[in-house]
């Protein structure tokens, strides 16, 4: 079934429900969108409200340096009918928290759909959606950010003509971060 991105919504929030619920999962978007399952349905709207508002986030790093990311979205990977996974957009911030920790974008598949081509799949709506809006803010290119260790996300983004920017051995007490530059 084809897939596309769309704005998190009360119709597929069952789904996401469900997805939470597989093993670990992480929206890859800096914790803001990590609720748990109980803190989601007590209050749905509340949360698919926090989700989609574009507004500043603060995220705080291990040695306790706080960065923002000014302008953001996050869009949801469906077939229509299914939650398969969460791409945030970060298109402006502190620069040296997008360019040594964050990226400008992540990917999240759910757990029972690892593995199965869907992230490859997802790349070429991530470019024509979240790259033409990345352009238009005057954005030439992307950063993706991934754990030196996990090979799954690597790939990812050799898939997306990632070139690597940047390595480091730990950045404000983060874990060591691979950076990789994808021209739009
Ligand atoms: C990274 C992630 C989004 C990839 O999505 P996916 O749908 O599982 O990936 P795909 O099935 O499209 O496969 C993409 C590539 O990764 C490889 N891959 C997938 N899972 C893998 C694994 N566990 N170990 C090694 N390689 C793996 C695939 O073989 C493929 O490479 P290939 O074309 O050379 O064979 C997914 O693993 C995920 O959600 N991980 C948890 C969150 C995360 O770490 N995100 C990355 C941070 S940006």
């Amino acid at each position: 079934m084809a897939i596309h991105l769309a704005k998190p919504s009360i119709e597929l929030l069952p789904s996401y429900l469900e997805a939470i619920q597989e093993g670990n999962f992480c929206n890859m978007a800096l914790g803001f969108a990590d609720d748990s399952l109980t803190e989601i349905v007590k209050d749905k709207d509340a949360y698919l409200y926090k989700i989609n508002n574009p507004s500043s986030w603060k995220f705080k790093l291990p040695n306790g340096a706080e960065f923002s990311i000014t302008d953001h979205e996050l869009y949801w990977i469906t077939d229509g009918k299914r939650f398969i996974g969460s791409l945030p957009l970060r298109y402006a911030g502190d620069v040296e928290f997008i360019e040594n920790f964050c990226g400008h974008t992540g990917m999240a598949i759910r757990p029972s759909l690892l593995n199965k081509g869907y992230g490859v799949k997802a790349l070429m709506h991530a470019f024509e959606l979240g790259g033409a809006v990345a352009k238009s803010k005057g954005l030439k290119f992307i950063l993706a950010s991934c754990d030196q260790k996990n090979s799954a996300s690597k790939r990812l983004i050799e898939h997306a003509g990632g070139k690597l920017f940047r390595s480091h051995d730990g950045f404000c007490g983060a874990e060591p971060n691979l950076i990789y530059q994808i021209f739009l």
